[in-house]
């Protein structure tokens, strides 16, 4: 007895080192294949990475670039700089090089995601200056588009901004020092088992999917690729696009991904990575790379998931309104009921009659006879409990505290920090612009708090 338990000990101990040199040497063999100026990682167990911001490597070898916390960005550097020029030759010209990544981005709501994922080529590893949201943690609001980043990336967007003149909230675009593409797509792929016919493809699915980046040094031209995971690189990119990069590039460069996360709850993954100069990136092989956790089986509606979150609060605001509003006016006019009230209808506030004087919205027809207060407070109220982000809406306690005047509402302000929020509101079925009228504190790029944060 005494003897096995020893026995078995040792056993265990065998396989704790076993374990531990399989794992050193499949982060050896990760090194050595690197060579310099290639690397390969199925998977990122003992993975040679400088991680920063909210990026971390999970047990079973997944990169997680972002996890749901917003406003957040996270970077994945190879550690050693790459010599983007052929060394002992005169010419400006960046060698070709080659990438190939898999990725997953699994977002809480179906419909919307938040915001993105790039791979890029930096100066420097230092992207501490770099915003979180819409900015992808590449570039902020002062040196988007500054030919002295000397960046270059390819980006996976899932948020259509305006201000950066995106197609959609589903693209793939070439960036050459700021978010303002050179070139984009929407997301998708030419079939080669199908004629080449092109096929969409939806970035935030949540369903593993891969992307090639081809530079080639002697045309200039820069190649980008998609396709689901299973499918071969297609002979056809999605993207290929003129792009001088001896001006961008210069000397030694860091490759990395790069994510950020936006008021959407999203987590930005990456299952494997190559890299390679002056040739094709190592194929990557499915197999072997960490596995996603299944997304909920069953996807729910579109228009339920847009609708249940909103509809919820609405419905129960209305009620509680409804109700009120009735006894209200059966005290008010129990005397003095006139003919214009019998075809009292439903009505319909326009965002402008809103926006600015909040009473102007009141309806003409109560003369004014009205506290001027208690409708503003009442309209404010319904824009606070049908904010597109859920987190911003009050919770029942803070509705009734809001109604008593116990705690003051806090003001609607001017969309400058909504462009987040307005794009998001485009992407969504069932919704128009004129819902944005509540811009989301939380999509502030100061990172204000929520003035109602907690109170769900
Ligand atoms: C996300 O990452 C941040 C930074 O690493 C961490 O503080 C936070 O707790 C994480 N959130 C979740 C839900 O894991
Ligand atoms: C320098 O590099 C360029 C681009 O890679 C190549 O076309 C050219 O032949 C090279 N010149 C010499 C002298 O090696
Ligand atoms: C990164 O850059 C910022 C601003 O340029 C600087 O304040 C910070 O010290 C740098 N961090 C490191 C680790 O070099
Ligand atoms: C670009 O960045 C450089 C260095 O940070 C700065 O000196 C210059 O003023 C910027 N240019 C513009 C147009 O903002
Ligand atoms: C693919 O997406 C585009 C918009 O990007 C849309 O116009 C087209 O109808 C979609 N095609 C299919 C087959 O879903
Ligand atoms: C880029 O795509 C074009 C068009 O399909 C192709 O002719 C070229 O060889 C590709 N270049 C690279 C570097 O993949
Ligand atoms: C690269 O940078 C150096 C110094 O920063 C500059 O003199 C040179 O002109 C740059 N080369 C290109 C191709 O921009």
């Amino acid at each position: 007895m005494h003897l096995k338990l020893e026995s078995f000990v040792s056993f265990l101990a065998l396989l704790v080192l076993f374990h531990v040199l399989v794992g050193l040497s499949h982060a050896a063999a990760a090194v050595a294949a690197g060579g310099g100026d290639q690397f390969m990682y199925e998977g990122f167990a003992g993975a040679w990475l400088d991680l920063d911001g909210m990026a971390v490597v999970e047990p079973d070898g997944k990169l997680m670039l972002t996890n749901v916390t917003s406003q957040m960005k996270g970077h994945a550097f190879h550690p050693a700089p790459l010599r983007f020029h052929a060394p002992a030759n005169g010419t400006a010209a960046v060698r070709s090089f080659s990438t190939a990544f898999v990725f997953a981005i699994a977002a809480d709501y179906v419909t919307v995601s938040g915001n993105g994922l790039a791979f890029f080529v930096a100066p420097s590893k230092n992207l501490s200056t770099a915003s979180p949201s819409q900015f992808l943690g590449l570039f902020n609001s002062e040196n988007n588009g500054n030919a002295s980043n000397r960046i270059f990336a390819v980006e996976l967007d899932t948020i259509l901004n305006p201000e950066f003149r995106d197609i959609n909230s589903n693209h793939v675009g070439v960036d050459v020092n700021g978010l303002v593409s050179v070139a984009s797509k929407p997301a998708g792929y030419y079939a080669d088992d199908d004629a080449g016919a092109f096929k969409n493809l939806t970035l935030f699915s949540g369903d593993a999917m891969q992307v090639w980046v081809d530079y080639d040094g002697g045309a200039m031209v820069i190649n980008v690729t998609l396709a689901p995971v299973e499918v071969p690189k297609p002979s056809k990119p999605l993207i290929s696009v003129a792009v001088d990069l001896s001006p961008v590039v210069n000397g030694t460069a860091y490759v990395g991904l790069s994510s950020s996360t936006g008021p959407f709850h999203t987590r930005h993954y990456v299952l494997g990575w190559s890299f390679a100069m002056d040739g094709p990136a190592p194929p990557l092989n499915y197999a072997n790379l960490p596995k996603l956790p299944r997304v909920s089986a069953k996807r729910r509606s579109k228009v339920l998931d847009v609708l249940a979150p909103v509809a919820t609060p609405l419905l129960a605001l209305a009620v509680v309104a409804g109700v009120s509003f009735l006894v209200w006016r059966r005290i008010r006019y129990a005397e003095l009921r006139e003919d214009w009230e019998v075809e009292f209808g439903p009505h319909r506030f326009a965002y402008k009659d809103l926006f600015g004087d909040i009473a102007a919205a009141a309806d003409a027809r109560l003369c004014g006879d009205y506290d001027p207060n208690e409708a503003a407070l009442v309209l404010k109220l319904g824009l606070l409990c049908s904010h597109p982000v859920a987190a911003e809406r009050p919770s029942m306690r803070q509705v009734v505290q809001f109604l008593d005047g116990d705690v003051a509402l806090p003001e609607p302000e001017p969309t400058y920090r909504s462009f987040t929020t307005l794009a998001m509101m485009q992407n969504a079925d069932g919704f128009d612009s004129c819902a944005v009228s509540y811009p989301s504190t939380s999509t502030s790029i100061d990172g204000a708090p929520s003035v109602l944060s907690g109170g769900r």
